[in-house]
C-alpha cells in the first residue's frame, strides 16, 4: 500500500508494525519454518484493502495465491491498487477473480466481490 517497489527497511517495518491502526490485519505465510511472504488487509468502510509480498526465493510457487485466497475468506469485498507495471500482481489478482474498475495511468483499481 506504499504503491513504491522499492524495498522496506526492517526499521521502517518494524516502527509500521508498533503504530499499525487496528483495522490493519497483517498475515505471515510460512513454508516450514520461514517466512515466505505477508497479506496486509485494512479494512475501510468502502472495502477491504490488499496488499501482499512474497520473498523471492519462494515466488511462482502458489504462496500469493493462497493468500489471496485466504483474504477472500475474510473480506467479501477486496480492492487492491497495484502499479500499470506490475504484471506479477496483476496477473495474481486476476487469475484471484479481481476486476479492473479503472487506473490513473500509473495504478490500477482492481476489485473483487464475493458472489459475483
Ligand atoms: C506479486 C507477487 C506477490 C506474486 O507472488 P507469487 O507467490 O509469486 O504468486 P503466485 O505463485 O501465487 O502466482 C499467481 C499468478 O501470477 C503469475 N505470476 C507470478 N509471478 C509472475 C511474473 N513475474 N510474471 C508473470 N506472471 C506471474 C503466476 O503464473 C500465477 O498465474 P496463474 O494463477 O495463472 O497460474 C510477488 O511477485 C511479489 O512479492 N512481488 C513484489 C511485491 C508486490 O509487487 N506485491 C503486490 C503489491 S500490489
Amino acid at each position: 500500500m506504499t504503491n513504491s517497489p522499492d524495498a522496506i527497511g526492517y526499521l521502517q517495518q518494524l516502527r509500521f508494525f508498533l503504530s499499525k491502526p487496528s483495522n490493519i490485519k497483517l498475515y505471515i505465510a510460512w513454508m516450514g519454518a520461514k517466512r515466505a511472504g505477508y497479506l496486509l488487509l485494512r479494512r475501510e468502510s468502502t472495502s477491504c484493502f490488499i496488499t501482499e509480498a512474497v520473498d523471492e526465493r519462494f515466488r511462482e510457487a502458489g504462496v500469493a495465491t493462497g493468500l489471496v485466497r485466504f483474504a477472500q475468506e475474510c473480506c467479501a469485498d477486496l480492492t487492491a491498487e497495484i502499479l500499470l507495471t506490475n504484471t506479477a500482481s496483476i496477473k495474481l489478482h486476476q487469475s484471484a477473480g479481481f476486476r479492473l474498475t479503472g487506473d490513473d495511468g500509473r495504478i490500477a483499481i482492481y476489485r473483487f466481490k464475493r458472489g459475483q
